[in-house]
């Protein structure tokens, strides 16, 4: 990994790319992505930059967006809620992407039905605002939620229902499973057919890359609770087959699987999930028949009742093209590749040394690539093993051109827990703000420093080797 002063970057690169290969021999089989990044991606290498943030937003290919355009500008598209010809190409092209979303994740029609909406957070109100929650029911959560699945918890208080928390556990960041099982089988109400109790969990932590078992659906299930899976940072670089496990109900942005459109997502929810919620309020599109005189109005069926206005009509088509784009790259190659340099960007982090071998990195979660996607938390710290201010590093590094996060990433239960932070200390800082609180307000009770948090990297679509090593070699700056 380290370079004698007589060899040059690219020759270091070079050997470090042959024991790579060595070490990840699969990745040789992943290469065709290096073609569509020359293609496809090339902005990347013309502008140096180096992008690190998969998991904050997918990069789109430049010809889906070039022929998206020109598809465009070559139609004539209209509102769809009419028949004329615009609307009605609109109309078609929204139901033939809904039918492909529900083929790329294997979903049976009769099954499940799409919404779309505006984001994995958009996805995710829509059930916590209509989940029919009551006193006596539960809303169970693991610590590792982003704060859009946090939220529900407001919806469900409201209702006079109660909030339980799964903790992780360091150093992996995972769930002690015996003491979700516990919980699972606690149901109080299990008997009572108006009971209504929600389990929601994220596939893939946007913090600690940490995959949560998919097996936990069908447990939960058996013991009377309704899944909400939010698969936003699971789905751009894993298959989601819902033949194989059938969540009530998954989130998602398509923006984070193919960075084109923003402003579409989608709740995949299954039918019968879908009439179990209680839609707060009807808007135009959301009825077949509404009366001001009569004061009624009757929702629609299925996913209709739950789209608000006027959909992305406009941007919808590219939701199609970006998944056939994923399609015809395979995402099992872009999971083979993002494991890959995965594997190698833990080994490298870990062999990063000061001269007294004390570590520059400590990562927040698991340490090989098993049961873990490409997105990696850590901190760098001094010799003295005083960390290094994760926004200075962020500067830093936009300054060499790499993109990449820092903080807690709207993660603040596995951000805690990974940084070390007590209920106690939160409970002080917490109870002594006033109405508002900034985020300086609270580093500085916590520890009189700026806002805890952590350095995240993450891999995608387009990630190369020569990224991940660039990535590396930034690092070594901090060693002393
Ligand atoms: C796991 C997870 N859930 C939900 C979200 C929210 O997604 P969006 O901001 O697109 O609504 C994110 C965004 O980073 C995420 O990573």
């Amino acid at each position: 990994m380290s370079s004698s002063p007589s060899t040059s970057p690219s020759e270091t690169l070079d050997r470090d790319y042959a024991a790579f290969l060595e070490a990840y021999p699969t990745y040789n089989g992943t290469t065709a992505l290096d073609a569509i990044r020359a293609t496809e991606f090339r902005r990347l290498d013309e502008q140096g930059i180096i992008y690190l943030d998969y998991t904050g937003g997918g990069l789109y290919p430049a010809s889906v967006v070039v022929d998206h355009a020109a598809f465009l500008t070559s139609h004539v598209l209209g509102n769809p809620h009419s028949i004329n010809p615009a609307s009605a190409l609109a109309g078609a092209l929204i139901e033939r992407c809904r039918s492909h979303i529900l083929t790329f994740f294997n979903a049976a029609p009769d099954e499940y039905a799409v919404v779309f909406t505006a984001n994995a957070s958009h996805a995710l109100k829509l059930v916590g605002e209509a989940y029919p929650f009551q006193p006596g029911d539960q809303l169970l959560l693991t610590f590792d939620n982003h704060n859009s699945v946090n939220g529900i918890r407001e919806f469900d208080r409201a209702h006079g229902a109660r909030t339980t928390y799964v903790p992780v556990e360091p150093p992996d960041l995972r769930v002690h499973e015996s003491r979700l099982e516990r919980l699972l089988g606690e149901l109080p109400d299990r008997s009572t057919a108006s009971a209504h109790n929600l389990f929601a969990y994220p596939a893939q932590s946007n913090f600690s890359g940490v995959q949560h078992p998919l097996e936990w659906i069908a447990v939960a299930q058996a013991q009377g609770w309704d899944v909400l899976l939010d698969a936003a940072a699971f789905v751009p670089t894993n298959r989601l087959d819902l033949s194989a496990v059938h969540p009530d109900y998954v989130a998602l942005s398509f923006y984070k699987m193919f960075g084109h459109p923003t402003g579409v997502g989608c709740l995949i929810a299954k039918r019968v999930a879908l009439e179990k919620l209680h839609r707060p309020w009807f808007s135009g599109g959301t009825i077949t028949v509404a009366s001001v005189q009569g004061d009624r109005h009757f929702l629609a069926d299925g996913a209709a009742a739950f789209e608000d206005g006027t959909l992305d009509y406009s941007n919808i088509p590219a939701v199609d093209a970006g998944l056939s784009f994923l399609e015809e790259v395979g995402l099992e190659r872009v999971h083979e590749r993002v494991r890959c340099l995965t594997g190698w960007l833990l080994d490298a982090l870990g062999r990063l040394r000061h001269r007294d071998v004390s570590p520059l990195v400590t990562v927040f979660g698991p340490l090989t690539t098993e049961r873990r996607g490409g997105t990696i938390a850590f901190s760098v710290h001094d010799k003295a093993g005083t960390a290094v201010s994760h926004t200075a590093l962020e500067s830093s590094a936009a300054e060499s051109g790499i993109a990449l996060r820092t903080g807690c990433f709207c993660n603040p239960g596995a951000g805690e827990v990974a940084l070390g932070l007590s209920p106690g200390e939160l409970d002080r800082c917490l109870a002594a703000s006033g109405a508002r609180m900034t985020k300086d307000d609270f580093g500085r009770c916590l520890d009189g420093g700026e806002s805890p948090g952590a350095v995240r990297v993450s891999l995608g679509l387009a990630s190369t080797f020569a990224d991940a090593h660039a990535f590396i070699s930034f690092l070594r700056r901090f060693l002393r």
